[in-house]
């Protein structure tokens, strides 16, 4: 933990939970037991990146692909994301987690969105980590709900079509007040970004790792940052003042 700096943690990261099929496929489970060993795997990551001092966690829990999947399995997954909420939403505010949720809240299915919405409000006081919760979210169809957003104020005059920056449209976004992430980071083997944060994620780097899912420990999660604390970001610039070869 010492080797993590203030300089090189990154202020968001957001991952792609990815494999948790091909864990319990491997040892002869049904797909619902590795999205169950899946959720210890999300407790994990919460807490270490409380201790390593991220600011930010989002995790990709659910998208707006992922209803295209069969019905025993959306339910199974709807019913997971319901029983992490009631019995973790204690142990997360006592953590000081806050908690945000981005994706469309329409036709989320009976108690989901309520539940969604308790897990938000009892921690909204909190300073400690911001878990953002990605559910039923698509970037695709988050920009559509931005862009409908702005559409609407333009038609109806209270925006003229120059006021629209690259600002104004962050702030439509789900994810309005969030920084950028800074690392996206993928298990699973898959190098992809499966229609993730795709605004967002303009200047991310990203880190592919092999583990799948419910293998992805502290560890793994410390050897990926340890990667990324070695990358160098230069945002289009120059990562130190160069000098310009003039034509000899
Ligand atoms: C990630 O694991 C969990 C969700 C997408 C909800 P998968 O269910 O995609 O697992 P694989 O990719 O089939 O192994
Ligand atoms: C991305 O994983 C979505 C989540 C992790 C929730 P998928 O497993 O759905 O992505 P694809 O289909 O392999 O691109
Ligand atoms: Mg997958």
């Amino acid at each position: 933990m010492s080797k993590f700096t203030a300089a090189n943690v990154p202020e968001h990261v957001a991952i792609i939970m990815d494999g948790n099929g091909r864990w319990a496929n491997s040892r002869g489970l049904p797909r619902t037991m590795g999205h169950r060993k899946g959720v210890e795997a999300v407790r994990e990551a919460v807490r270490t990146a409380g201790e390593i001092g991220i600011r930010y966690l989002t995790l990709f829990a659910f998208s707006s692909e992922n209803w295209r999947r069969p019905e025993a399995e959306v339910s199974d997954l709807m019913g997971l994301l319901k029983a992490f909420i009631r019995r973790d939403l204690a142990e997360l505010h006592t953590q000081n987690v806050r908690v945000r949720v981005i994706g469309d809240r329409k036709n989320l299915r009976g108690d989901v969105l309520p539940l969604l919405l308790e897990a938000e409000d009892t921690t909204r006081g909190n300073t400690g980590v911001t878990l953002v919760i990605a559910f039923n979210y698509g970037s695709r169809d988050e920009m559509t709900r931005a862009m409908q957003s702005l559409a609407l104020d333009v038609a109806q005059g209270r925006l003229a079509p120059e006021q629209i920056t690259s600002e104004t449209i962050s702030s439509r976004m789900d994810t309005a007040g969030i920084p950028d992430p800074d690392l996206i980071l993928r298990t699973s083997g898959e190098e992809r970004l499966s229609n993730f944060l795709l605004w967002q994620a303009a200047y991310a780097e990203l880190i592919f790792v092999s583990e799948l899912w419910p293998d992805f420990t502290r560890e793994v999660f410390l050897a990926a940052l340890e990667k990324y604390g070695r990358r160098e970001r230069r945002f289009g610039g120059l990562s130190q003042p160069q000098t310009l070869a003039v034509g000899s």
